[in-house]
This record gives structure tokens, C-alpha cells and sequence, in this order.
């Protein structure tokens, strides 16, 4: 198989936003308590959180944390989670039949997110409650000092402020699993008016409307509209998510399902317009997708076990473990981040620890990187910068899920600061090579850095805590760049990252 690519120096598709490389932490399972959280484990340092799981995390460079969900924030009180632990309520969390401890609570996530590196995105729970208790959590959070919920944080052992920019008004309440669902006309005003009132705190707040829960909702794509045309002028942003399942196993269509996602984007970007030009408005409104990964191994089982059980406290929960395919979806996700930089402005692959995660633990013992810790590591790690258009002329096949596929999906980042490209590519064919020659139009003086390669022999090969390196990166010698032209040849099956200086 041959494929012929084109970067031109001056085609670029815009900026990249950082956040795309962001992350999701939800009280649900042993994401927190077991996960991220863990007192009697071997590695707890300051609060008890696992200094093997932080290394992991840290690596990834994660702009966001999306936190506390989510389904568990629509029934959740985020007072109960601070002050004197000793004094928390026990209380169920009605979204995943467990009891929450309120042991870990917005405080000890700041400090958790400080020592990670990274930054909260958090979410108010519309579900159950509404203007009160999301103005006295921005208000907790964001004030200095000298009102009642500022000077308690102070009092709780946080003098500075947390300063959290974007806040996410509620969750999924597209959907009847949702706690306190709403139609998209309820959902609009209401997230018009809360919005409205946190702007009038902080103008400078970026706010994340809820969109569609995923494409094949009966209410998509009209939720995003009149959601839209009651919200616009106060968010910043509309939410998508999305999670990918292969229970047919039907590999080649499995790995065609990030093009629906990204005329899902393509769709939601149409009704963001649509809106734009029909209230007459110049501002402009992105999407957050944050909500992303592949979703199936264990969703059904979970769903049936989880509705019978009687209130566990962090039970194990929605546990995928990843196969190799699974690593080149969730390639072929990120690539279609890059490609649709100007839209998606956040991401939060969804979620990080334990439950759906790249990271996994046992309780008081090994944590090791699933098969998509790495694609996603690589993508933060060098696809920063900006994206490039990619003119490709490649073999396709058409699948259930989508035609015309590519048998190669390619993004391309330039980094001007650094003065690198990275080419992140997959080879979607399970059995044949895949010859690739780029043109770098207009580039000078390009040189190879590296070429990285994900690959194994077996889709269904998996990482484990026995056998925690079954997967992962390898340097391989199989491009030549020379006079402005990449030659590669990429294995089938292959996800692969060639970096080139200028
Ligand atoms: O990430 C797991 C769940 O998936 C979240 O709680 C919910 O928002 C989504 O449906």
C-alpha cells in the first residue's frame, strides 16, 4: 500500500490549544478513594496521595482536570467535602449506588492537582441544586478573602484563592439517567442564568454549556441549538463526549469510529453558526470535548452489577482493561483533535485513574500505563504548536460506521518555537505495510529526529501488573527525510510518531 502526503509550510489548519491534552477525575469507583487517594499505600505521601500514581499523571502534562463528574455531580454537595474530615457526612451517591465518604473534597483535590501539575475544571452541579451552590462554590474558590465563603477556605488551610477559569454548568442532562434532566429549553435558561450570575463575579470565567451526551441521542443535534439560542451570549463553550465500543469486534470498523466523532464536531460546529447568524452575535463559541475514550469491555456487565448493589464504598467500577486497538483508536481520536483545532479547544480523555483510564492500581500495590497511556502521552508530549493542514492521497474502505476511510490517518503539528514537526501517524491496515512519502513543501533544512513506534503483533495484547510493558513505545529506523521529502514505511496496524527538526 502507498500513500502521498503534502505539509505546506503556509497551510495551517491554526493554533492548538493545550487543553486538548486535558483530563477527567469523577468520585466514581476507585477513581479517588484507591486511585488517585490511597493513606495505607506503600508510595502515600503529603494527604495521602500515591506518589507512583502522580509520576504516571505528571508525565502526561495535563493541562485540565475535569472533577468531581460527571454523573456523581448531579445529586453531589460540595460542602460535605470540606472542613474537619471527622465531621463530613456519609452520604449515597445516588448516580452509581455507592456511599461517598466525603474524605477527599474540593481542598484535597487542589492539593492534589498542585502536585500534579495541573489545573481544575470544575463542575456545578445542576442536577439537584442551582444558582446557590454553584456562586458559593465559585465564591469558595476564586475570592480572596473577607466573605463568608472565602474566609472559610482560609480557615479550611487554603489562603490563596484556586483561581478555577473554566466551570462546566452541570453535566450530560441531555440525559434521563441524569439526575434532575431537563429538556434543552429548561437547560438553556438555566444555564443562561447561573452562567450569567458567575459572570457577574468574574467576567473573565469560561463556561462549558452541556451539548448532546453523544451523536446518537433522539435530541441531536436540536439540544445544541436551543440550548444555544438561550445560552450563547453568556458561555464559552458547548461539551461533547463520546466513547467508543467494538462489541461486534469488527476491528477495521472499531477504528473508522473517530470520523463519526469528527463530523459529530463537523455537525456541532454547523449549529454553533447557526445560532452565531441567527442571533445576529459576533462572538464565537468552541466546543469542549470532554468527555473521550473507548468504552466497552466491561460497560455492560458494570451497568447490570452496579444497579443491584447495596451502596458499596469505591468499589471497583467500569475497569476497562485496553488492548492494542484500543491504543490506535484513541490515536486516531487525538489525531482528529489536532485536525479540528479550531474548534475543540478542550478535551478530557475520560477518564485517568482506574475507572475507564489509562492509569491503573491495585489497592496497596502495583500501578502500571494501560495500552493508551501512550498514544495520549505522545500526543500531549509533541503535538503542541500548530496544526497543519495535510493534503493526503491514500487507499480507503468503507465500514458500518463510515466510507471512504483511510487506510491512513495523519495529523501534523509544527512547532515554530522549537522548530519541529511531529507527524503522527496510524496505519489502520491490520495486515499490510503502508508506504508514505510527505512532501514538506517550504521547509528548509529538515532533518529526522526520530521515529516512534507503537505497535504489537496481537490487537488484543494488553498491559498488566504482571506484564506491564506487553505495549509500548519503541524507536524505529524506517524513515529517511532528505531533501524535503519523508519516506517511511509504516507497519500494519501501527501508530507512529516521526519528529523532524528544521
Ligand atoms: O465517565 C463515566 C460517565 O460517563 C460519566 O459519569 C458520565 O458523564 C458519562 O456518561
Amino acid at each position: 500500500m502507498k500513500a502521498r502526503a503534502t505539509i505546506h509550510r503556509d497551510f495551517k489548519v491554526g493554533a492548538i490549544d493545550e487543553r486538548i491534552y486535558s483530563g477527567f477525575l469523577e468520585h466514581l469507583g476507585r477513581a479517588v478513594y484507591g486511585g488517585i487517594y490511597e493513606p495505607s499505600h506503600p508510595s502515600a505521601g503529603a494527604g495521602g496521595f500515591r506518589k507512583d500514581v502522580l509520576d504516571l499523571v505528571g508525565k502526561l502534562r495535563l493541562p485540565l482536570i475535569r472533577y468531581p463528574g460527571g454523573n456523581f455531580v448531579s445529586a453531589y454537595n460540595w460542602e460535605d467535602g470540606i472542613g474537619p474530615r471527622e465531621k463530613r457526612p456519609v452520604r449515597l451517591d445516588l448516580a452509581w449506588r455507592t456511599r461517598e465518604t466525603n474524605e477527599i473534597g474540593i481542598d484535597e483535590f487542589a492539593s492534589w492537582c498542585d502536585a500534579a501539575g495541573t489545573q481544575m475544571m470544575l463542575a456545578v452541579n445542576l442536577g439537584t441544586r442551582g444558582h446557590d451552590a454553584a456562586l458559593s462554590l465559585l465564591e469558595y474558590c476564586n475570592h480572596p478573602d473577607g466573605t463568608y465563603w472565602s474566609d472559610l477556605r482560609r480557615r479550611n488551610g487554603s489562603e490563596k484563592p484556586y483561581g478555577v477559569k473554566v466551570w462546566c454548568l452541570g453535566n450530560e442532562m441531555d440525559g434521563v439517567w441524569q439526575i434532575g434532566h431537563k429538556t434543552a429549553h429548561e437547560y438553556g435558561r438555566l444555564a443562561n442564568e447561573i452562567g450569567r450570575a458567575m459572570k457577574a463575579f468574574d467576567s473573565k470565567l469560561e463556561l462549558v454549556a452541556c451539548g448532546s451526551t453523544h451523536s446518537q441521542m433522539k435530541t441531536y443535534p436540536a439540544w445544541e441549538v436551543e440550548v444555544l439560542e438561550e445560552c450563547y451570549e453568556t458561555v464559552d463553550y458547548i461539551s461533547l463526549h463520546s466513547y467508543f465500543e467494538n462489541y461486534e469486534g469488527d476491528y477495521l470498523n472499531h477504528i473508522a469510529k473517530p470520523i463519526v466523532m469528527d463530523r459529530y464536531i463537523h455537525t456541532v460546529g454547523g449549529a454553533i453558526d447557526f445560532v452565531k447568524a441567527k442571533l445576529r452575535l459576533k462572538k464565537d463559541l468552541y466546543i469542549s470535548f470532554d468527555e473521550w475514550n473507548v468504552w466497552y469491555h466491561q460497560r455492560r456487565q458494570d451497568h447490570t452489577n452496579f444497579k443491584s448493589w447495596d451502596w458499596p464504598v469505591a468499589p471497583p467500577l467500569c475497569e476497562e482493561t485496553y488492548n492494542f486497538e484500543d491504543a490506535l483508536v484513541v490515536g486516531c481520536v487525538m489525531n482528529t483533535f489536532i485536525r479540528r483545532c479550531d474548534r475543540v479547544k478542550i478535551a478530557c480523555i475520560a477518564q485517568l485513574v482506574n475507572v475507564i483510564a489509562p492509569i491503573m492500581t491495585e489497592t496497596g500495590g502495583r500501578a502500571w500505563r494501560q495500552t493508551i497511556y501512550y498514544p495520549f502521552l505522545l500526543g500531549s508530549l509533541y503535538g503542541r504548536g500548530e496544526a497543519m493542514q495535510v493534503a493526503l492521497d491514500a487507499p480507503t474502505y468503507d465500514a458500518a460506521a463510515a466510507n471512504d476511510v483511510p487506510y491512513l490517518d495523519i495529523a501534523a503539528v509544527h512547532d515554530p518555537g522549537a522548530r519541529t514537526i511531529a507527524i503522527f501517524a496510524i496505519n489502520r491496515h491490520p495486515r499490510e505495510p503502508l508506504d508514505l512519502a510527505i512532501d514538506l513543501a517550504g521547509f528548509p533544512k529538515t532533518q529526522l529526529i526520530e521515529h516512534i513506534l507503537l505497535h504489537h503483533v496481537d490487537l488484543n495484547a494488553v498491559n498488566t501488573a504482571e506484564a506491564p510493558e506487553t505495549v509500548k513505545p519503541s524507536s524505529q529506523d524506517a524513515t529517511l527525510v532528505e531533501d524535503g521529502e519523508l519516506r517511511s514505511q509504516l507497519r500494519p496496524a501501527s501508530y507512529n510518531v516521526i519528529r523532524i527538526s528544521l
